[in-house]
């Protein structure tokens, strides 16, 4: 039997990832937006919208939606829709992407810790240079703010390499091994202890900017390179790029790494670009892979026209 069709606005490169959802989803018909406009028609039997930055207004205008999917982990794209119909919104929580986040957190870790950039610029110029000093990971205490979903896996992918680790969230959490602050209240006591900070952070009204030249001044400087590294693959929207430029000039800074930014491209001009121990990469930490994402979808899908409760739910007074 046909069922409801299945909603898209990615942009395919190539017939990999429609195979993925239809073999995911065989018995639904997929209307992709990216081949074109539906009929109106077709768009009033869609029940089901997988989405990465809609239209503003659009998902307004299917009159028999009943799920909206984010094709990726955070959901400030289409929260920030005003005329966003009241509906469930079923975030992307993926042992696949999780494990690229992790990758990348570790990668620009150490990175920093191992002073990368250096060497490849001493490489560049033939030339044999050693760096001193030299710390080892327990020497550094990586604190990841944002401790979800993400944060969580990522502190778990670093505590085997024997960094000292701490977390902050809005609400209490414990891991082990890990020193769990939480709300307003454990920020500073967060701050001082990090010197290596990692946003992993929704993009919410309480997260915008955060990433600023005030909390940049309370991490610590007592760590191996006297002053504080700052990585953020959550959102641009929590970051003050002028306050992180002036911060790396002063030397409140010693290295940074984004993957996110506040204008995405970064713009040619930004003085970003320039720093050598400034790492950046393209807003790719984590990127959503097609059949995975088409499996989630298919999972959430059968669980839901089974009756049964949607996962991965986006409280909207929160944000996220
Ligand atoms: P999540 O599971 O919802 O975790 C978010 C964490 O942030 C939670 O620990 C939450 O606290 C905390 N938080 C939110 N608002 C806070 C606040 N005001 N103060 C303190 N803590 C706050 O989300 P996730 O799956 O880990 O994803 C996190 C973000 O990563 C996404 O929203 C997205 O922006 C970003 N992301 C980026 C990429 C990329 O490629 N760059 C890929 C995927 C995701 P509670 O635990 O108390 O709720
Ligand atoms: C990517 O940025 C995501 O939110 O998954």
């Amino acid at each position: 039997m046909t069922k409801s069709p299945i909603l898209l606005n990615i942009k395919w490169d190539g017939l990999a990832k429609k195979a993925a959802f239809e073999k995911a989803l065989p018995d639904h018909p997929f209307y992709n937006l990216a081949d074109g406009m539906p009929s109106t028609e077709e768009l009033a039997e869609v029940k089901y919208a997988v989405v990465w930055k809609p239209e503003h207004g659009f998902l307004a205008t299917l009159p028999n939606l009943e799920v909206i999917f984010s094709l990726g982990a955070g959901v400030d794209h289409v929260l920030e829709d005003k005329q966003l119909p009241d509906l469930p919104i079923v975030r992307f929580v993926d042992a696949n992407l999780t494990g690229r986040m992790v990758e990348w957190v570790v990668l620009q870790v150490l990175m920093h810790l191992r002073h990368q950039r250096k060497y490849d610029s001493f490489q560049r110029i033939n030339q044999w240079n050693e760096i001193f000093p030299q710390p080892s990971a327990d020497q550094l205490t990586v604190g990841i703010m944002g401790f979800g979903e993400l944060g969580q896996a990522a502190a778990k992918g670093l505590l085997p390499l024997g960094f000292n680790l701490c977390g902050w969230s809005r609400s209490e959490k414990s891991m082990d091994g890990v020193g769990c602050f939480h709300g307003e209240d454990g920020l500073e006591s967060f701050l001082a202890r990090t010197d290596i900070l990692v946003s992993l952070l929704p993009y919410t009204p309480a997260t915008h900017g955060i990433l600023n030249r005030n909390l940049i001044e309370k991490l610590s400087r007592g760590g191996p390179f006297g002053a504080p590294v700052l990585i953020n693959a959550g959102r641009g929207g929590s970051q003050v790029e002028t306050d992180i430029i002036a911060c790396l000039k002063e030397g409140l800074l010693h290295g940074v790494s984004l993957d996110v930014f506040e204008t995405e491209p970064l713009p040619k001009e930004s003085p970003l670009w320039s720093f050598e121990n400034v790492i950046i990469t393209p807003h790719m930490a984590a990127v959503s892979d097609p059949a995975a994402l088409a499996e989630h979808v298919a999972t959430q899908v059968n669980r839901y026209e089974a009756g049964e409760e949607l996962e991965y739910l986006v409280d909207r007074a929160r944000g996220y």
